[in-house]
């Protein structure tokens, strides 16, 4: 219990460390419908677009074809660059439509990522999924003050969404943290 909630802490300290001078930014995106989808995803777009110095905005879009989707599982696993990327602290699975449609849902990594997501993107209701498409748009992200002591480096984060456990697609969002 205490190591989780070390963890989710040391998670959301991570993400807005800006303190001192470090800074956090995006780096890459990519984006991919996996070769078991089925025909139920296709990826429109996923990119970077540096508006300024250390202010990058994230944007994508994938459409949705076959309607409604009512079960949707997300894997978001965390991983740091040395010598290729190894996993690190975070590899969570979780119902995505339970995530979405709860208001008072448990503190956790994931909960922090779609809340700060959530008003960027259509990401603001749960299932059935009847929209064609899951957006972000003008993502960046924009630090308040917290100082931790996690290292500078690269670090990705891998999000695969499942519909009834049938892997749709994979987007990985690669960031930096500058000392
Ligand atoms: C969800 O997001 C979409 C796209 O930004 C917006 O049009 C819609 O009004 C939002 N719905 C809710 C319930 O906030
Ligand atoms: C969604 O599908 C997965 C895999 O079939 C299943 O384990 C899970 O219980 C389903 N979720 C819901 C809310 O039905």
């Amino acid at each position: 219990m205490w190591l989780k909630l070390v963890q989710v802490l040391l998670g959301f300290l991570m993400l807005f460390d800006v303190a001192n001078g470090r800074l956090l930014k995006f780096t890459n995106v990519k984006c991919m419908d996996l070769p078991t989808n089925a025909g139920i995803t296709k990826y429109e777009y996923c990119r970077l677009k540096v508006v300024r110095r250390n202010h990058v905005e994230l944007s994508l879009k994938v459409g949705l074809l076959k309607l409604p989707i009512t079960n949707l599982t997300t894997r978001l696993q965390c991983f740091q660059r040395s010598d290729g990327y190894r996993p690190f602290m975070y590899n969570v699975l979780f119902d995505f439509c339970k995530l979405m449609g709860a208001r008072r849902y448990h503190i956790s990594f994931e909960r922090f990522i779609f809340d700060t997501i959530r008003k960027y993107s259509n990401f603001n209701h749960s299932c059935p999924w009847n929209e064609d498409y899951m957006s972000v748009e003008k993502f960046a992200l924009d630090f308040t003050k917290v100082n931790m002591p996690v290292p500078a480096g690269v670090y990705r984060l891998d999000f695969t969404f499942y519909s009834y456990g049938r892997p749709l697609t994979l987007t990985q969002v690669f960031f930096e943290k500058i000392e």
